[in-house]
Parts: C-alpha cells; sequence; structure tokens
C-alpha cells in the first residue's frame, strides 16, 4: 500500500453508501467506516464493501483494558479490514495487546494507527479535564512516539502535524490525515486545513476526505481531482 486518497462513508445507513459507491463504477476507491456506519448495520456492511473490491480503513478508535482490545482485535482482522485504529491514551501495554489481537494466524495483520488527542480536545480541556498540564501539540508528539514503539504502523494527524510527525517517528510511520479541503471549497466544521496538493507536499501518507468528495454534486470528479492533486 502506498499513498492514496480514502473516501470518509459517513453515511447514517447501508444503503447511502452502497449507492454512493455504486456511483464509482469500476473504480475502487479506498473507504473509511466509521462509528456511525458500523453502529447501524454491524460486521455485514465491513464484508459487503470488501467483498465489492474496496480497500477498508475501520475507523472505531479502540480504548479498553488491554485483553478485550486484543480479543476485538482478532475480531476486526478477520474481517479482512487493511487499517484499524485505536486510542494511543490506552497505553503501550494496549497497543501492543491489539497487534497481537490483529496478526493473522498466517503472520499478515491489518495497518494498526493511533489517535493521538482528538483535534476536539483543546488545551483548556486537556489541562483541566484531563489533568494533562503540556502543550497539547508536545502530547500529540510523545503519544505517536509511544505508538511508533509500540510497533504500531502510524497516527492520524492533522496535515499540519505529518511533517513534525515524520521527523520525530520516521518517514515510514504513517500520517493518515483528515482535514483536507479544496482551495476553491467549503471548510464546513473544519478549522486548520490543506489542500490535497499541500498534503502531498508536507508528506502525508494518506488523506482521509469526507464532504468534499460525498456532499459534491458530482463525487466521482471530486475523487478524481483529489487523487491528481494528491499523487499525480
Ligand atoms: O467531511 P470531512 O472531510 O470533514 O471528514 C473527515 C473525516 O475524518 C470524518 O469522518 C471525521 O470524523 C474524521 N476525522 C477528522 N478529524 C480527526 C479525526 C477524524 O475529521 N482528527
Amino acid at each position: 500500500m502506498g499513498r492514496d486518497v480514502i473516501i470518509a462513508c459517513d453515511f447514517p445507513g447501508g444503503e447511502q453508501t452502497l449507492a454512493f459507491l455504486d456511483r464509482f463504477q469500476g473504480r475502487k476507491p479506498f473507504v473509511k467506516i466509521g462509528m456511525e456506519l458500523f453502529y447501524a448495520e454491524g460486521p455485514e456492511i465491513v464484508r459487503q464493501i470488501k467483498a465489492r473490491g474496496h480497500q477498508i480503513f475501520l475507523d472505531l478508535k479502540l480504548h479498553d483494558i488491554p485483553n478485550t482490545v486484543k480479543k476485538a482485535m482478532a475480531v476486526l482482522s478477520r474481517l479482512d479490514v487493511d487499517i484499524c485504529n485505536l486510542h494511543a491514551a490506552g497505553t503501550a501495554e494496549m497497543m501492543r495487546a491489539a497487534l497481537e489481537g490483529l496478526t493473522r494466524p498466517d503472520g499478515t495483520r491489518p495497518l494498526l494507527i493511533a489517535v493521538t488527542q482528538l483535534t476536539s480536545t483543546n488545551q483548556e480541556a486537556l489541562e483541566q479535564e484531563l489533568l494533562i498540564p503540556r502543550p497539547i501539540d508536545e502530547v500529540v508528539m510523545a503519544y505517536a512516539e509511544n505508538a511508533r514503539r509500540a510497533g504500531l504502523d502510524g497516527v492520524v494527524c492533522s496535515p499540519l502535524e505529518a511533517e513534525k510527525v515524520h521527523s520525530r517517528c520516521g518517514r515510514d510511520f504513517l500520517t493518515v490525515t483528515p482535514g483536507v479541503r479544496f482551495a476553491d471549497g467549503d471548510r464546513g466544521d473544519q478549522k486548520r486545513v490543506m489542500t490535497p496538493a499541500q498534503a502531498k507536499a508536507v508528506g502525508s501518507d494518506y488523506i482521509v476526505v469526507g464532504r468534499p468528495i460525498t456532499a459534491s454534486s458530482d463525487p466521482v470528479a471530486a475523487y478524481e481531482r483529489c487523487l491528481a492533486e494528491f499523487i499525480g
């Protein structure tokens, strides 16, 4: 796997998701399935999308005791997804257990990436509620390094953090970056954004793009524009 555009399929149900993917005809974009769709439709929607030939990033952000995460990850690896994730806040022990659970009997496994701090968490919440009295970007980088030391493959981060993550954790440590918008597009609720071309320039490995594609009047053209800017 290399650099790619992942479409965030943030639809409430399977019917809308499959109808959306039908529009791509022969193309098989890499898709992200999140909690909303997974909890609505269960693992069957993952099997259906996989059977259609798509690669899947299953964005369920696991965070529990190591044994529970290990067993849950074993179930997800049997779904044959390509990327899974968890919260680095679950500790290195939890991350190592997750890797063990994900590894199939033949030694293969999906990629495993970590959420460091959610972008919805600000400095004030970090200090006042989570009782972490450090600058948030320092916490993000420290959690990324914990994930790398635990053997994970990368992190979900803002494209604005991609260069720093690579310089701290190595070029091979993957940066999967949401918060991508076209230069002439609507930002929606995303505040700190980059265009696909800028994300390429800072070394993002995968961009996760939702509404600029899903809410477009021509999603296939929007997807192709993303690919052209990010990969071409
Ligand atoms: O529609 P949009 O392009 O903003 O979608 C981005 C996707 O990436 C959504 O599924 C969102 O939940 C996810 N995401 C994000 N920011 C993060 C982590 C995940 O936007 N820090």
